[in-house]
């Protein structure tokens, strides 16, 4: 790459312009294509670090010191993890990023969003200026923008009214909205899949928490604690497999027991309960977003691409784990062509995967889920890859009935399997697969389709939601720390190591 300063110098100094940016190819192919990506990220970074503060390592770092929510904290450990990877740094000496993320002209430049997605998006236009300078190399044309693919679908959102998801029990046919006013009818939402996919998941239980504090009839929050765990035990309960549910849920429960100690006021506990659930959608798709950038790199310049169930916008907040992979190979102009299985019997790959893709202009076949050997056998299938609704501590994944099945066929036919996930759905407190609870669905999922009855009265039905691929078929698991290599136990313990 020319060196950071001339990119600046071209662009402008300031933090605003630089986030507005949008990187050409003419400025890609005026670029050293030689230099290596570490290189020119270093250069971009220093360019950063002249043009924006002109402040030392240490003056950042002090100014991170200066964060008191952990949320911002948490988010400045992965930048510097995320730094540290890309540079290759051997001692956590780099901050840049980290102080970019938390910088407040960043953040009144984004309105509401979290130092996370302020983080995502500076990252993300980093990599647009390094893709731009490898773009030639890889000698593929964009069929998209850079940053065109926005898969921002309204999955859920928070509402002065309540909770408003997408009905993606009507996909494709209607786009319809429901607005859960109640922690119940939350837990309602999640139990019949009006909102699914494990990230979507966690963060609408910790929408129905913050629900279920504005219902209360309490006066105190000594009052309302007995209720707090009567609410965290009904949104526990909906859907056993999905490790993010419980995560999010600790998390209120953790941010619970501080507020208690402090003696907060219930008005306090109710506010920070929604900018709790709030900081969790920001982060997830700023995960997903940062993840599509990591998988980017594995996915095939150009060829097919399979994927099982929904791991998209509709299954996340924005941008999705494996679709979101799928975007950021396709934002960097690979030619992908996307395989969906169809995904009985809830037809997410069919109704839900097809529908996001077509949107965003993505070519995508949808196949029966018996398909697949057939394809990969003729050579049209060159990467597969799945979101998690578990990850063990040994990589064993937990993901939609059938993903066992593709992966076998994906070793079969010596194509890679690679799984994406936020880290927040890697379970290391379950030591294997055979440890992972797999919710069983209702038999008339199998037994009906669109209310027509397909299988005869009083046959036997197995409905098992999910099923366990062995941690052996896993060629690499993207996270937004970075990708996961086996063996997964111990890249797993290094990789929490780097950003903690
Ligand atoms: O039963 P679902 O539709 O909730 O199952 C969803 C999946 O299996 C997804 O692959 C998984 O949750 C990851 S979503 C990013």
């Amino acid at each position: 790459m020319a060196g950071g300063d001339a990119v600046f110098g071209a662009r402008g100094a300031h933090a605003d312009d630089f986030l507005g940016a949008e990187i050409g190819a003419d400025e890609g192919q005026a670029a050293d294509p030689g230099g290596q990506r570490a290189a020119g990220l270093k250069e971009v970074f220093a360019g950063f670090h002249v043009a924006l503060q002109g402040k030392t390592d240490a003056q950042h770092k002090h100014e991170i010191q200066q964060h008191d929510d952990p949320v911002d904290k948490g988010q400045v450990r992965m930048a510097q993890g995320r730094a540290l990877q890309m540079l290759g740094e051997p001692t956590p000496k780099f901050t840049l990023l980290s102080g970019l993320a938390t910088r407040p002209v960043l953040r009144e430049n984004i309105s509401r969003l979290s130092a996370g997605r302020v983080f995502a998006e500076v990252l993300l236009a980093v990599e647009k200026l390094t893709w731009a300078g490898l773009k030639w190399t890889q000698n593929a044309t964009a069929p998209v923008e850079p940053g065109k693919l926005e898969g921002m679908i309204p999955t859920l959102e928070w509402t002065p009214d309540g909770v408003r998801f997408l009905d993606q029990t009507k996909l494709p046919l209607e786009e319809t909205f429901v607005v859960a006013t109640t922690y119940q009818q939350v837990a309602d939402v999640i139990v019949t899949m009006v909102v699914r996919g494990a990230p979507a998941i966690g963060v609408s239980a910790a929408m129905g928490v913050a629900l279920g504090a504005r219902q209360t009839e309490a006066e105190t929050t000594e009052e309302f604690a007995p209720e707090f765990e009567r609410i965290c035990d009904l949104l526990a309960g909906t859907r056993p497999t999905a490790v993010n549910l419980f995560w999010a849920i600790d998390r209120m429960k953790a941010l619970f027991a501080k507020l208690r100690t402090e003696g907060a006021a219930l008005a306090q506990v109710k506010q920070a309960f929604v900018d709790e659930a709030l900081s969790m959608y920001d982060e997830d798709i700023a995960a997903c977003k940062i993840m599509g950038a990591y998988g980017a790199d594995l996915m095939p310049n150009e060829g097919g691409v399979l994927t099982h169930c929904n791991a998209g916008a509709l299954a996340t907040c924005g941008y999705g784990t494996a679709l979101g992979v799928i975007r950021g190979a396709v934002e960097r102009g690979k030619r992908i062509h996307v395989f969906a299985d169809e995904t009985r019997p809830f037809l997410q790959g069919a109704r839900l995967t097809a529908w996001e893709l077509m949107a965003d202009g993505i070519p995508t076949t949808v196949l029966c889920d018996n398909m697949a050997a057939s394809l990969m056998r003729q050579g049209l299938i060159q990467a597969v890859v799945v979101g998690a609704d578990r990850i063990a501590a040994n990589g064993d994944v937990a993901n939609k009935i059938g993903t066992y099945a593709v992966a076998i066929l994906a070793r079969e036919h010596g194509i890679p399997f690679y799984v994406a996930a936020p880290w927040s759905t890697i379970d290391r407190a379950t030591a294997t697969g055979e440890q992972i609870p797999i919710e069983e669905r209702p038999a008339r999922e199998v037994t009906h389709h669109g209310g027509k009855q397909l299988t005869p009265y009083g046959v036997g039905i197995c409905n098992p939601a999910f099923d366990v691929t062995p941690a052996k078929y896993v060629t690499g698991i993207i996270t937004e720390r970075g990708v996961l290599r086996a063996p997964y136990a111990e890249s797993l313990s290094a990789m929490e190591l780097v950003v903690s």
